[in-house]
């Protein structure tokens, strides 16, 4: 489906990263993977290679400008383009706000939002000078209905939902797509902290009666980034059992 198409995913070591890089392996991408997390980075590289896929890591830290935009030079000197960006890179720092602290904000912000644009604002001009291209920003349904202790995260996730519409708006012209996925309960080790009162309340509230998997959200990425969804754009697809509605 993604036969000599390269596509970047952000971290991609683990969790839905992970699984979205192998979704893309699995089609014939050639997938770049990024990660803060070198050592466990580059063991999933070694096994998306060693079941036939094509793939390689870079040490990555998405909050940084300047690694962002080396990292890109490089995708772009070795194969020529760059067809595809998945900016999945994400953390929490959750705290009530009285007790929330300046790091605890300025961390999520800046890996979450600003991550998100270092890597749309490294991509937009080779893409626009193919005239083509596809960005999917995996945002989350905090940043749709908020939850108190995660003001921070929830305010990351909706500014990558503005930032998703705005530049859907700027590049629709330009042949390139840009959409967002909005994930509710997935099992990552982002979730697995969370105790399991937290996780039989959480349930309650999915229709669906069972959480997410990685491979739910690929396979919604591998939808937005295929032909497939030709006439979608700046769109925000909620994968989450049915809790927003
Ligand atoms: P995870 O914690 O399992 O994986 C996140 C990956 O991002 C890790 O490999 C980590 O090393 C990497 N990373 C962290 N900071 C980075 C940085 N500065 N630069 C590069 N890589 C960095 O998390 P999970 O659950 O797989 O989440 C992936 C995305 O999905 C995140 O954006 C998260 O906010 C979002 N999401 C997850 C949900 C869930 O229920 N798991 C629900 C809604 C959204």
């Amino acid at each position: 489906m993604l036969t000599g198409q390269t596509v970047i995913v952000t971290g991609a070591a683990q969790g839905i990263g992970k699984a979205v890089a192998q979704k893309m392996a699995l089609n014939h991408a050639r997938v770049v993977l990024c990660d803060i997390n070198d050592e466990i980075l580059q063991k999933t590289v070694r096994e998306i290679n060693d079941s036939g896929g094509v793939s390689e890591g870079f040490k990555t830290d998405v909050s940084s400008m300047v690694s962002v935009q080396e990292i890109t030079n490089k995708v772009l000197d070795k194969y020529g383009s760059i067809d595809i960006l998945i900016n999945n890179a994400g953390i929490t720092r959750d705290n009530l706000v009285l007790r929330m602290t300046e790091e605890e904000w300025d961390s999520v912000i800046s890996v979450n939002l600003k991550g998100t644009f270092n890597f749309c604002h490294a991509v937009a001009k080779p893409m626009i000078k193919k005239k083509m291209g596809k960005i999917i920003n995996i945002a989350s349904i905090i940043g749709l209905i908020g939850n108190a202790g995660q003001v921070n995260y929830a305010a990351s996730k909706a500014g990558v939902i503005a930032l998703t519409k705005s530049l859907a708006k700027e590049l629709a012209g330009r042949g390139i797509r840009v959409n967002a996925i909005a994930p509710g309960f997935i099992q990552t080790a982002m979730t697995d902290k969370l105790s399991d009162e937290i996780k039989q309340q959480m349930l309650q509230f999915i229709p669906l009666k069972s959480f997410g998997k990685p491979d739910d959200v690929a396979n919604t990425v591998l939808y937005l980034a295929s032909d497939l969804s030709s006439y979608i754009t700046g769109q925000v697809v909620v994968v989450d059992g049915g809790m927003v509605m």
